[in-house]
């Protein structure tokens, strides 16, 4: 299982050993030649004239790209394309149920993309206004993202499994004037009251004017007189042409709520010509895209993955895009292979946790498929576990398909660590090597870097395109949040571990979020929701390993005087935090405590919590500077799984 596996050949135009090597130098000794010629992957509407310009130094800190150019993002992924595919499919839609599909060519993508344009600017959303979408995964979200960008407005995708709390807190904080959802979104069978959950967000969310709601499964749902309007009957009324906005390179693009250590969820802003160079380019380089392929990225447009490879990179670079409204397990455990033989799906990028998930059911769904169209298997987002590598590699890809252990984050925008899949040699459970631009440096704790062969905190020492710009309404929070830890450097919040080959792998989050099948979770925003129930009087969170998710949530809560710990008070608890914030907080295990172990002054020592949890209770560390020691012995007594 710890075998290197060699590359095959690949086909004209794949990037090959020396071609790695030679872009990779070529990034690193001259940035301005190399990236003034990379940006040519997309169109410029002005050509930009400076190319990078940025430091990470407090003095003069600035992330600028291709400054002075213009361009607009929806005639790249639309309009560029008309002439060569226009009636090639740009998306094609797989719904909740198999064979549910749907084909929307590059032409009515763009219709569509325009007519839901003039319907935003008949609603009054100008450039630089914010329109916060609450969708399921349908051709028409992706057209709304497109039309944002077509008049320069700044969408924030929600992820449609957030509560209507986790909600109105993400509308309030980037004010937008618009919201986009559907009646209803379906998922393995489930009806999810998408709706309704606006509804009631909109009750604490007074800037909201208007509300486009989208017919998916043409459930009855109230609309309020003067502010919802169906979207299907307002498309109707609009004109089908709309021109593109040209917007200059550092005009923001997108807002994407992500999870931090600390505080509420931190708005990720990036700006519109960086961000669509790196996508469009790391898209060609890393899946090795050719014309007429398809591509399934199984991730929502709710999270970054979606937003990068489900619709900007292979859009920009005129791929056929699959959107899935579905789950890996619905109607069963073969829903993945049986839609890859059906849409002949050549390239699959998923998430470990779904691997994991499937891997336990058995290889019988899997070999029961032909599989055949596959050719590139690609992960993402959390660490990919060798023993899962390897049933990718083996089972699913029948040792024929390279698969691509990809690392990145929401604040990378894109693709930052991976193989090539003709260039680099796979290790199962590496992400193997940096893309050109990319200038990885592991540190100790003091911030002293780490030659060779070493494990620390993963940094990267200079800016690439694709980086994120800001945390939306709060510069200096983004500051601090990336720049201070280690001065000069962005520090990932990752650990990792690089061999001697120079591979690296990513062991997980240093800090206090965790990474749950997947998603990113801040400890302190479960906490949080936990201390909101009348009967809890502290929370404290950590992460422990789980066999499917990655990581589960272990929550220690204790309760105010005079209540009593039961089951059915933890069962009441779980059911708060999902109502809470979303299904995906849920705890994994509660337990109830007599006390949180703290030092004097008054810090919970989370090492200690994590220890327990992990169930590690052999190796507490030094516990004699807590306030109360005897504490541990209760927690370790009470460990709940
Ligand atoms: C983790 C998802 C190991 C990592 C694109 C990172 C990974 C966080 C990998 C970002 C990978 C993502 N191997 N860990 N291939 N990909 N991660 O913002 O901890 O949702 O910091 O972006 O996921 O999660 P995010």
């Amino acid at each position: 299982m710890t075998e290197t596996i060699h590359p095959a050949a690949g086909r004209a135009g794949s990037i090959d050993r020396a071609e790695y090597e030679r872009q990779y130098e070529a990034a690193r000794n001259d940035p301005d030649g190399y990236w003034r010629e990379q940006a040519g992957v997309i169109d410029w509407s002005r050509p930009f004239t400076v190319v990078k310009d940025t430091s990470f130094d407090q003095a003069d800190f600035r992330i600028r790209w291709f400054a002075d150019g213009q361009l607009n993002v929806s005639a790249n992924c639309l309009d560029r394309h008309l002439a060569t595919r226009g009636d090639q499919a740009a998306i094609v839609w797989e719904g909740d149920e198999p064979g549910e599909t749907r084909t929307v060519t590059y032409r009515e993508l763009h219709e569509l993309t325009c007519r839901f344009a003039n319907v935003l600017k008949a609603h009054g959303v100008a450039k630089g206004d914010r329109v916060t979408l609450y969708l399921p995964m349908v051709p028409e979200a992706a057209a709304a993202m497109l039309a944002c960008t077509r008049i320069g407005a700044i969408h924030s995708i929600v992820f449609g499994g957030f509560s209507p709390d986790s909600l109105a807190n993400r509308i309030n904080d980037c004010d937008p004037r618009l919201v986009v959802t559907a009646d209803e979104g379906c998922r393995g069978g489930k009806r999810i009251p998408l709706k309704a959950n606006v509804d009631s967000a909109l009750e604490s969310c007074p800037g909201v004017e208007s509300v486009l709601v989208l017919r998916r499964t043409g459930a009855a749902v109230p609309m309020v007189e003067g502010r919802d309007v169906w979207l299907d009957e307002e498309l109707a009324m609009v004109d089908g042409d709309c021109p593109a906005e040209p917007m200059d390179a550092e005009d923001p693009l997108f807002i994407l709520y992500t999870s931090g250590s600390t505080g509420k969820p931190k708005g990720v802003l990036h700006t519109t010509g960086g961000y669509l160079v790196w996508v469009a380019k790391t898209f060609r380089d890393v899946f090795d895209w050719r014309e007429g392929e398809l591509f399934w990225c199984t991730a929502d447009i709710g999270w970054v993955t979606g937003h990068s490879y489900v619709v900007y990179g292979p859009l920009a670079n005129g791929a056929t895009t699959v959107m899935f409204d579905g789950v890996p397990s619905h109607p069963d455990h073969g829903r993945l292979w049986e839609t890859v033989d059906r849409l002949r799906v050549n390239i699959l990028y998923t998430a470990p946790t779904a691997l994991r998930a499937l891997m336990r059911e058995g290889d019988g769904y899997v070999t029961k498929y032909d599989r055949g169209s596959l050719r590139l298997l690609g992960t993402v987002g959390e660490p990919i576990n060798p023993e899962a590598w390897d049933w990718y590699w083996r089972v699913v890809g029948d040792r024929r398909c390279p698969v691509v252990d990809t690392w990145w984050q929401t604040e990378t925008g894109g693709i930052l660590i991976s193989a090539l899949p003709h260039a680099t040699d796979l290790k199962p459970g590496s992400a193997t090597r940096p893309l050109p631009g990319v200038l990885p440096q592991l540190v100790d704790g003091e911030g002293v870097p780490l030659d060779g062969a070493a494990a620390g905190n993963l940094c990267l020492t200079d800016s690439w395109p694709g980086q994120m710009r800001t945390v939306w309404g709060d510069h200096d929070r983004f500051f601090q949040t990336y720049f201070t830890t280690y001065p000069g450097k962005y520090f990932t919040g990752d650990g990792c571990r690089r061999d001697t080959d120079g591979y690296y792998w990513i062991t997980g989050r240093v800090d206090d979020v965790i990474n749950v099948s997947g998603h990113r979770m801040g400890t302190a925003e479960v906490e949080s929701a936990l201390v909101l129930h009348p009967k809890v009087a502290e929370a404290a969170v950590v992460g422990f390993p789980h066999e499917v998710k990655g990581q589960g949530i272990y929550a220690f809560v204790t309760l105010n005087a005079g209540e009593e710990w039961s089951e059915a008070l933890a069962t009441e608890l779980k059911q708060w935090v999902r109502r809470e914030i979303g299904p995906i907080a849920t705890p994994d295990a509660l337990q109830g405590a007599p006390g949180l172990p703290k030092t004097r002054s008054g810090k919970i020592m989370r090492r200690i919590l994590r220890k327990i949890a992990e169930g590690e209770v052999g190796a507490l560390g030094d516990t004699s500077t807590l306030a109360d020691p005897a504490v541990v012995d209760a927690l370790v007594a009470g460990r709940v799984g």
